[in-house]
């Protein structure tokens, strides 16, 4: 099939890169010039395992091709996926849903035959509705532009194998109960790969899916995806909720998370205690979801996001103040080497990132603060250009009398702690994401400290 894919950062690129590999002719669509002629060339313009190499083979192949021009991407396809960014509007929590409407004003008045929108950014409830009127009224005569919603549930670092291999599809259609329409047959038949998969033709012919499908109307599927956000953040909140009180009193937040997570109810993961959650998406999303609960009136049903984000931005300044008590009350004149930038590992996305964010905040405390991340330097030093930053872990140990661990990078896990002893000034680590082996750690000399640790 013929698709086009607007946006192409972690979920448009993606997206588009991970269709052609299903076998589609696919266009990725950007406003941003630069970053076209990067994918063109069959480069991946931010770190995402597994990626460059798809993307490589798909610009070669011939089924992947970039473009900035609309008219072209309107000519090509009849099936187009909106993977363009929502961000925080500035001022307030809101999503902006700007970037989410011009490609619809862009699009519909260049159409020339009936086709099919598929919105995958995330956005707030009620946007693909507006997105349907603003078509309907700017797609030429005798011209139909169906929009159908079909959230996107991909981690950064796992990006392909979750656009694959997904969980569910969810797809929400204006009538779900109705006769199937042309946009959801087109959308069925792109994932039909994905949905099939190894399924034999009985099967396949009984209506039974490979992947679980969903398929409901557009308001629950936009709200399936913020939901999932949510629920992550609160899973993660909660734990560091716990972890606070199980400083006060003296217990073990990691012991507790295994322990409570063994209930499958409750289940392990998103339960890691620590620096808690950054990036492009959990921090702003449980904010629009406010927003939006408050303008339709349900304001009192999700106050309690205010009480997960204010939790977890709290665990910021919960490690700095732990760093400050380690020295000695005051980092005036220290060095502190910060591991990891990045807002989690196999990333090198440093948005609302917690471990720049603490290195930030000891510079402001009088710390010399040298971070390194194995992926995420040069963004950091976009974003931060006067922190220091060394270009090896143990760079930035070198004279350190303090070091933070604050993304769970594998090479950081697997550090030797006697090369960290040979190079550094003090013997005190600070685990802020709960990943190092504590007691090699204190073999080495280490007075090792973490959040949620009170023994
Ligand atoms: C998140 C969701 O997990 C995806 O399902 C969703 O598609 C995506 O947002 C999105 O909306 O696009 P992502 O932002 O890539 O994915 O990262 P996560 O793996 O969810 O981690 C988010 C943050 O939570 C990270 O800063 C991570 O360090 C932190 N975290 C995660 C914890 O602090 N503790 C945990 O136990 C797990």
């Amino acid at each position: 099939m013929r698709m086009a894919v607007f946006g192409t950062g972690y979920l448009g690129a993606t997206h588009a890169a991970s269709m052609a590999e299903l076998g589609h002719e696919v266009l990725g669509i950007d406003v941003d010039e630069a970053k076209i002629a990067r994918l063109a060339k069959g480069e991946v313009p931010f770190f995402e395992p597994g990626l460059p190499e798809i993307l490589r083979r798909h610009v070669d192949s011939g089924l992947l091709r970039f473009t900035t021009d609309y008219s072209e991407a309107a000519e090509f396809a009849d099936l187009f996926f909106i993977g363009v960014g929502t961000p925080q509007r500035k001022g307030d929590f809101a999503a902006d849903t700007t970037y989410v409407e011009a490609v619809v004003t862009e699009l519909a008045p260049r159409l020339t035959r009936s086709a099919v929108i598929v919105g995958k950014s995330t956005v707030p409830v009620g946007t693909a509705q507006r997105l349907q009127e603003a078509a309907d009224r700017l797609t030429p005569e005798g011209v139909r532009l169906e929009v159908v919603w079909n959230p996107e549930f991909l981690r950064e670092g796992y990006a392909v194998k979750d656009t694959l291999e997904p969980d569910r599809v969810v797809v929400g259609v204006a009538n779900p109960d109705a006769e199937p329409t042309f946009g959801r047959e087109r959308l069925l038949e792109a994932y039909e790969p994905i949905l099939s998969a190894g399924l034999t033709d009985e099967q396949r012919e009984a209506g039974e899916t490979a992947t679980p499908l969903i398929i409901t109307d557009l308001a629950t599927a936009e709200l399936v995806k913020v939901s999932a956000n949510a629920f992550l953040a609160t899973k993660i909140s909660f734990i560091n909720a716990v972890s606070e009180v199980c400083e006060a009193a003296g217990a073990d937040v990691t012991v507790l998370a295994d322990a409570i997570g063994m209930d499958k109810r409750i289940g392990r993961r998103f339960l890691g205690a620590g620096l808690g959650f950054g990036g492009g998406c959990l921090p702003k999303d449980i904010r629009a979801f406010m927003a939006r609960a408050g303008e339709l009136g349900a304001d009192q049903a999700l106050t309690f996001l205010r009480e997960v984000d204010a939790i977890n931005m709290r665990r910021r300044e919960k490690m700095v103040q732990l760093a400050v008590d380690t020295m000695g009350g005051s980092l005036i004149g220290s060095s502190v080497a910060v591991l990891g930038a990045a807002f989690k590992p196999d990333s090198d996305d440093v948005r609302d990132s917690p471990a720049l964010n603490i290195a930030g905040m000891l510079s402001l405390k009088g710390a010399q603060a040298v971070v390194f991340d194995p992926q995420a330097l040069e963004n950091s030093r976009r974003l931060y250009p006067t922190l220091g930053y060394a270009d090896s872990a143990l760079g930035a140990c070198e004279g350190a009398d303090l070091v933070i661990i604050a993304t769970e990078w594998k090479e950081f896990v697997a550090l030797d702690p006697r090369e960290v002893a040979a190079v550094a000034r003090g013997r005190i680590v600070l685990d802020g994401r709960n990943c190092l082996p504590r007691e090699r750690w204190e073999d080495a000399g280490f007075e090792y400290r973490a959040l949620g640790r009170g023994r």
